[in-house]
């Protein structure tokens, strides 16, 4: 049996672990036991406790309940109580998802306790080193022993830093494994999107017409802490309520609520109020936001997840920001790189409105990423 301590501590990582999770209970229950470590970075219920009960998570064995915070001091307490649990708990590996700073701290923590990392959503890059999450993810791909890719952009990405694809078991951080497997988010939006809970109530519960209206996200750093880029995207907002005659839902991320009432003046926060079909509501569990994605027109966002979801469930996307991770979805045309302006935000609709073709092929893989990721993990893990 190999012991894996998984750390987490932000909404999309709750998302991305569950699909391991759930394939570890269900099949690899004899070979894998799963300890998950909470860094607590995301702590209010509608941002954590949520997903635990929405997407059957095991319970931690410790919330470390640091909270969230941009302050380097931060990431070293995590990464000193990270360090203490991997003595205490004695794992084979220690396995993290995607770039937040738990991510960092973990992937420091393993390194300086010399335990091997597993980084699933490796090889991702923005190359735009003002964003926190791209020193993150460079951190934990480095010090990596697994390195589980989502997309041929990310293989090419490692390939370029120098990575060898093509290196033989034993596996270490200074001749890792890298494998192409597909996205965990894909498993998991599919299956998770026949499933009804109640969750398709949410159209009604925010007073939406259940097709016609748009879904926005909100919450990166370079739109949230800066008022000209946060008042020009909710300007866009508002004139494309008026241009369209549709509703915007917007689940607004608790960050984003706070700097809305830092930055933004009086009268663009009574304008943004005034505007009835501007929704914006409290954060959604997992599953009403796909149901959203899916019912949704068109989606306008800067997460990473919410653009790829966009793409899983067949709906044009708007990027609220001036490069992306995710290339293939630009590259064929699904989305739009449209960043904080205005007239770009309402052009890049507009154009995305009216596109009558589109095509989905299969960049994520077929929905067996996190079984492909368990069974490496029970090959190469000593
Ligand atoms: C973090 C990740 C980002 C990820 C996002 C997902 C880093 C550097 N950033 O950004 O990559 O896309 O999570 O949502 O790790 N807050 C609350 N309650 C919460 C959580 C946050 O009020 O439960 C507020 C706090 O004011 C906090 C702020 O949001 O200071 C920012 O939280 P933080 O985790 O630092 O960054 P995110 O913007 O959430
Ligand atoms: N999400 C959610 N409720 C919300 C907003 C997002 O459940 O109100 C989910 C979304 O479906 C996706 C994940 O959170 O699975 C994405 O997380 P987020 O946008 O916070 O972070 P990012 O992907 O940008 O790192």
């Amino acid at each position: 049996m190999k012991r894996i301590l998984t750390v987490i501590g932000a909404r999309p990582q709750f998302v991305k672990a569950a699909a391991i999770s759930r394939v570890i209970q269900q099949q690899f229950s004899n070979q894998l036991e799963e300890i998950l470590l909470h860094t607590g970075q995301h702590y209010d219920e509608n941002m954590s406790a949520v997903f635990f009960d929405e997407l059957n998570l095991p319970k931690p064995y410790v919330n470390l309940n640091l909270g969230a915070s941009a302050d380097n001091g931060q990431v070293k307490e995590m990464t000193t109580s990270i360090g203490r649990a991997i003595d205490e708990l004695k794992p084979n590996a220690v396995l993290v998802y995607g770039d937040t700073n738990s991510t960092r701290a973990a992937a420091m923590a393993a390194q300086l306790s010399n335990v091997p990392l597993i980084h699933v959503e490796a090889g991702l890059r923005s190359f735009n080193k003002a964003m926190p999450e791209e020193i993150n993810r460079i951190v934990a791909d480095e010090r990596s022993t697994l390195l589980f890719v989502p997309t041929e952009q990310g293989m090419k990405n490692l390939e370029l830093e120098g990575f060898q694809l093509n290196n033989k078991p034993p596996f270490s951080a200074d001749n890792p494994g890298v494998f192409h497997c597909g996205d965990v988010m894909f498993d998991n939006a599919l299956y998770y999107s026949n499933l009804n809970n109640g969750s398709s109530e949410i159209t009604n519960k925010c007073g939406v017409d259940d097709s016609d209206f748009m879904l926005a996200t909100l919450h990166r750093n370079l739109n949230t802490d800066s008022g000209l880029n946060l008042s020009s995207i909710f300007k866009a907002l508002v004139e494309l309520v008026l241009i369209h005659n549709m509703y915007i839902v917007l689940p607004l991320h608790p960050r984003t609520r706070k700097m809305m009432q830092q930055l933004l003046s009086e009268n663009q926060l009574s304008e943004i109020e005034q505007c009835e079909k501007l929704k914006l509501i409290e954060p959604v569990s997992y599953l009403e936001m796909i149901h959203l994605e899916k019912k949704a027109k068109l989606i306008l966002t800067d997460s990473g997840g919410v653009q790829k979801e966009a793409f899983f469930f067949k709906r044009p996307c708007v990027i609220l920001r001036s490069e992306t991770e995710w290339t293939e979805l630009v590259l064929n045309g699904n989305a739009i790189i449209a960043g904080h302006q205005s007239h770009q935000i309402i052009a890049s609709v507009n154009t995305l409105l009216e596109q009558k073709q589109y095509t989905w092929p299969p960049y994520y893989g077929q929905g067996d990423a996190a079984y492909f990721i368990c069974n490496c993990i029970k090959s190469y893990i000593d």
